[in-house]
């Protein structure tokens, strides 16, 4: 679609001027007008790609009529014309936000190349703010998939905090949807427009973790040629989410202390105080509070971070997930392969539906990406499940010894059998469940799919 320029102007030789070399020159469509109530009455019902607007219009003025564009859009650009008696209200305008300025009269040949490059400008603009509704939607909570209890509760906390400030500790399992939290609590915060950075803790080198956070002088050591903005500075008004904050070492727990309680840090090798304005998120999988008690941990990190704990259940104490995340796990992996398997059969749900999902969604997400790709049918079957799922053995019964619940003509229902049988066990080992399943010969998923069934709470809190 060709682009559309707005000449305003009101000396008609100018203005006709302007209109031979942007129509019928450069190609682009254009409209003119004479007055600058005129344009902005236009303003209102059309946008143009651009303005080439002069200073000094009868009534309202150029300056005036940038101003009243800019309450509404920062970004659209307006190139200001000034004849000989007001270069200084047009050095002005671009305080106000004009894109550039020319002296009249004008040199075509100078323009020719700012109007290009200021258009092509604002395109990359709007696509830029298309792509952050883009990434903004994908982070909404609709895209985070629950029919659990557990997690309406994880999604009804998090709807709590997304407008302020506090900082939050994200703890689960691997894969269990710590990160996509922490995108939901920024994008649907009012910092979403500004960056979210996220830094890994374990995954970079102890040596360079410090300068990745808060940045480096130049010279500040060997093969540190140049400044360096750290994480903190990058993230400047938006929000850091510092994955596997558990790893971090002492001397960097002390530094990140600072971070949180006074809003400040040096560089490595500086000693200019940064300021920042960071909302800080943070995940882990390990259990901080023994990272405390075994002195891995700063105390007085922790509970600064933890000022809101957020607790991710793993997939597999929130069973009626399983069978929902692979429904829409199956959409979304059909339309990310192009393919169109229908489902799964009977057989294969159910183990899939057993399975204790150690991975969480990470590894329910990429065994049914998996799936597709080799299932050769429109369902999947359980062959078409990797070997662990398939040989998740759990349709061994209790074996019930003979004893003295067989005497005489005693006869137990077989459901009943089972649910004591499995309540006994936990009672042995104090809800252990791990231990019970050992003891039981049954796998863990098991047990879990029978609490549910015959209502056992779960005592420990595993
Ligand atoms: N409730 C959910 N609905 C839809 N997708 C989910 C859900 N939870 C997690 N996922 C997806 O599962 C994958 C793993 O999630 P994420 O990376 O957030 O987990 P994590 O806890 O940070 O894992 P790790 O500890 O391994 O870094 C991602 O692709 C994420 O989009
Ligand atoms: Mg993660």
């Amino acid at each position: 679609m060709s682009k559309v320029i707005f000449i305003v102007d009101d000396e008609k030789a100018i203005s006709k001027l302007l209109k031979y070399w942007v129509k019928d020159k450069w190609d682009y469509e254009t409209e003119v007008f004479d007055s600058g109530e005129e344009v902005l009455k236009r303003l209102d019902s059309k946008k143009p790609d651009l303005l080439l607007l002069d200073i000094m219009l009868p009534g309202v003025s150029g300056l005036e009529v940038l101003k009243k564009i800019r309450e509404t859009d920062t970004q659209l650009p307006v190139i200001m014309l000034s004849a000989q008696g007001d270069v200084e209200t047009a050095v002005d305008s671009l305080r106000f936000g004009a894109y550039d300025y020319f002296p009249k009269p004008i040199d075509v040949q100078r323009l020719e190349p700012t109007v290009k490059n200021a258009i092509k400008n604002y395109e990359l603009l709007k696509e830029l703010e298309n792509l952050k509704e883009t990434v903004q939607k994908e982070y909404s909570f609709e895209n985070i998939i629950s029919a659990d209890k557990k997690m309406q509760g994880v999604f009804k906390l998090v709807s709590k905090i997304l407008d302020n400030e506090i900082t939050v500790l994200i703890h689960g399992e691997s894969g269990t949807g710590k990160e996509l939290i922490a995108r939901a609590i920024h994008f649907n915060g009012n910092r979403k427009t500004k960056p979210f950075i996220v830094v890994n803790c374990a995954s970079i080198p102890r040596e360079l973790l410090e300068s990745e956070l808060f940045g480096h002088e130049k010279g500040s050591f060997t093969g540190a040629y140049q400044r360096k903005l750290g994480k903190f500075e990058l993230a400047n008004e938006g929000t850091i989410f510092l994955d596997e904050v558990g790893e971090l070492e002492m001397l960097l727990q002390a530094k990140l202390l600072r971070v949180i309680q006074e809003r400040e840090f040096e560089r490595v090798g500086g000693t200019e105080l940064i300021k920042t304005n960071v909302r800080i998120l943070s995940a882990t999988n390990r259990d901080l509070r023994e990272a405390v008690l075994s002195k891995h941990f700063r105390e007085d990190l922790y509970y600064r971070l933890n000022s809101f704990p957020i607790n991710i259940p793993p997939l597999r104490q929130r069973r009626s997930d399983i069978l929902v995340l692979t429904e829409y796990f199956l959409k979304k992996c059909n339309k990310k392969l192009g393919r169109s398997i229908k489902g799964f059969s009977k057989n294969a749900i159910k183990h899939i539906y057993d399975y204790d999902w150690p991975g969480n969604i990470r590894e329910m997400e990429n065994t049914i990406e998996r799936c597709i790709i080799v299932s050769e049918n429109d369902i999947i079957d359980v062959e078409d499940l990797p070997s662990q799922i398939r040989s998740n053995d759990d349709n061994r019964l209790p074996v019930v010894t003979e004893g003295g619940l067989f005497e005489g003509d005693n006869i137990i229902p077989f459901e009943k059998l089972k649910e004591d049988a499995i309540r006994h066990a936990l009672d042995v080992t104090e809800g252990n469940i791990v231990e019970a399943a050992k003891k039981l010969e049954l796998g863990r998923a098991t047990i879990y799919r029978l609490m549910e069934k015959y209502k056992i709470e779960n005592r420990s809190n595993e």
